[in-house]
């Protein structure tokens, strides 16, 4: 164990003894150990190589070419089980990998949970661990292919859209950049395209008094609150200091159509 360490360590993983623990119980014998160490030692993220990332003390399951679920995101995720009245309706736009539907769904057993990506191996993974829990995963182009009935009767939507901006792509750690696909990153020039689609899109979903909540950064917070606002929300900051997480949280308008 002790070779594993210096290893991950000589190839910069920060949390080395940590890494190496998940390592070796993932691996199946000696020779799988090593090819999932090689992976790692080359830089693939470690989520990828073991097939899932810790989301809200759950393990959601993550493929090669997909983004790996940040815990910042479980700030959305609590949010919006918050929010959901009983027996709502959730949709997940953006939903990657699932993990802001799944953790809902594993809180709130009474909600129902809708998530939609545009990348159908997300999707693929995300259905898979939804569908157990009673929800359901689907390809959309934001709510562009979700069901039409479905407008104006979700009760909250939640969402970790891309919101860096294109320019700062290029500044990401190589793990996210090398590994992670540009389409789950782009957030287009000012990083809050992508979000103002969201609030659109959850303006279209929303029943009346209906909630969005939308991931963002501290950089970036003030344009997303503008992005609701032009969309028909009465919008709020929601912070959690300790994971450095920042989120938009925000209400349709009264007088908001979703015509
Ligand atoms: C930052 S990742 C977040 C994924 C997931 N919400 C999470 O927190 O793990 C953004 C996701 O948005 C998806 N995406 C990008 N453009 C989209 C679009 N037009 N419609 C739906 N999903 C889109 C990407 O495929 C990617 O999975």
């Amino acid at each position: 164990m002790s070779d594993l360490v210096t290893r991950l360590r000589q190839a910069g993983c920060v949390f080395a003894e940590e890494e190496a623990a998940i390592l070796y119980s993932a691996a199946a014998d000696t020779a799988d150990l090593e090819r999932l160490v090689a992976r790692r030692v080359s830089g693939e993220p470690l989520e990828h190589v073991v097939g899932w990332a810790e989301f809200a003390g759950l393990r959601i399951p993550v493929a090669p070419g997909v983004f790996v679920p940040r815990r910042r995101t479980e700030l959305v995720a609590r949010v919006a089980a918050r929010l959901a009245p009983a027996s709502g309706t959730v949709v997940d736009l953006c939903c990657g990998a699932g993990a802001i539907g799944v953790a809902i769904a594993t809180w709130r057993e009474d909600l129902t949970v809708i998530a939609a990506d545009i990348d159908p191996v997300a999707v693929e993974l995300a259905r898979r661990t939804l569908e157990p829990l009673g929800g359901t995963a689907l390809v959309s182009d934001m709510d562009a292919s979700l069901p039409p009935a479905l407008a104006g009767r979700a009760h909250v939507v939640a969402s970790c859209p891309p919101y860096v901006p294109t320019r700062q792509i290029a500044l990401m750690p190589p793990e996210a950049r090398h590994y992670e696909p540009r389409v789950a990153l782009d957030g287009g020039k000012d990083g809050a395209r992508m979000q103002a689609r969201v609030f659109k899109a959850a303006a279209r979903l929303l029943a009346p008094g209906g909630a969005c909540v939308v991931e963002t950064s501290e950089h970036l917070v003030g344009t997303t609150l503008a992005a609701a606002s032009e969309a028909g929300f009465t919008a709020w900051i929601e912070k959690d200091e300790d994971r450095g997480a920042t989120a938009v949280f925000a209400r349709l308008r009264s007088t908001h159509s979703n015509a």
